[in-house]
């Protein structure tokens, strides 16, 4: 049976029912389709923040039923990444999707997902290898291969991602028309904290004179929107401004800073609708951020 979270003291809420194994959650799953319930996904590598919440909200406001996967994927990871150090908090994480009146938290262990000998990958080629799948070699193919997962076990009439990491939007998005995949994608803003650093499980890892210098990144993309907002159109130009905010702050290494079609993440030359996004690193943390022009 699907494990449940304790209440504490408060006023009586559905509790949040959490499936630890992939029939747990088929089986979730079956009964929300004999209810007829419209089923909105929301996956996610847990450590919760209001960036994850804003898109559980909408997922609550469009769906009969609400799940939340929480894997810490170790596919999207490269070697000399941050797997064994990314924050897990399963229990406060579920304590506060149980406030978002959730319905199941789909919460698999690392076999559970990936047995051994699991030799099969989703791969988007081309789109893959742009903006953080140049500087992270594998990344995508491990988001792809994942999500395509979570969606044959959950079967979503509805997932929900964030504009946070919008490449990530445009492999999905393309894989799901690629494979004929029955799901509606529906993508959520931004969320930021009060200075506009935009939230971020990995801000965790900032000291204080790190999180001041995390700002950089918003500061470039602001540079940029007030010189495209001034008519610049040029976006080689607008590059270098979004560059030159990084001599500012010396300490921050930047990845990259590039200006692209939101659908095919490849250079555009007129700024205009483009995604402006940003990778960089602050220590050992690398932190991204984007904007549209419009
Ligand atoms: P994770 O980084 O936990 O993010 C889960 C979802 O929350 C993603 O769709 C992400 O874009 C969104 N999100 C993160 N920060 C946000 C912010 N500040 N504002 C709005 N949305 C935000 O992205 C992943 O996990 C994984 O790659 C996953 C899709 C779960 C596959 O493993």
């Amino acid at each position: 049976m699907p494990g449940n979270m304790e209440n504490g003291s408060g006023p009586a809420r559905t509790r949040v029912r959490i499936c630890r194994t992939i029939e747990e959650m088929r089986s979730a799953r079956a009964a929300t389709r004999r209810a007829n319930q419209r089923v909105g996904l929301v996956p996610t590598m847990g450590a919760l923040h209001e960036g994850h919440l804003s898109l559980v909200r909408a997922a609550r406001s469009q769906c009969g039923a609400v799940v939340v996967s929480i894997f810490v994927n170790p596919l999207q990871f490269g070697p000399q990444e941050d797997l064994a150090k990314y924050p897990r908090h399963l229990e406060q994480d579920c304590a506060l999707l149980e406030r978002e009146r959730v319905d199941f938290v789909f919460a698999p262990a690392e076999a559970e997902m990936y047995p051994a000998g699991a030799v099969t990958y989703v791969m988007v080629d081309g789109l893959s290898e742009r903006l953080c799948g140049r500087s992270r070699p594998g990344h995508f193919r491990g988001v792809a291969t994942v999500v395509n997962k979570l969606f044959h076990i959950v079967e979503p009439e509805a997932a929900y991602f964030g504009q946070k990491d919008a490449a990530q939007v445009a492999v999905l998005r393309c894989m799901v028309r690629d494979l004929d995949m029955p799901v509606e994608v529906v993508v959520g803003p931004i969320v930021r904290e009060a200075d506009g650093l935009a939230m971020s499980s990995r801000n965790a890892y900032l000291d204080a004179a790190q999180r001041r210098q995390a700002l950089v990144l918003r500061r470039s993309l602001q540079q940029v929107e007030m010189e495209f907002a001034r008519g610049e159109q040029r976006a080689e130009l607008l590059i270098a401004a979004g560059k030159r905010v990084f001599q500012q702050e010396p300490a921050v290494r930047l990845d990259y800073f590039e200006i692209v079609s939101e659908q095919t993440l490849l250079p555009m030359s007129e700024a205009s609708g483009a995604l402006v996004a940003v990778a960089a690193w602050v220590g050992t943390t690398r932190l991204i951020d984007n904007i549209v022009l419009q």
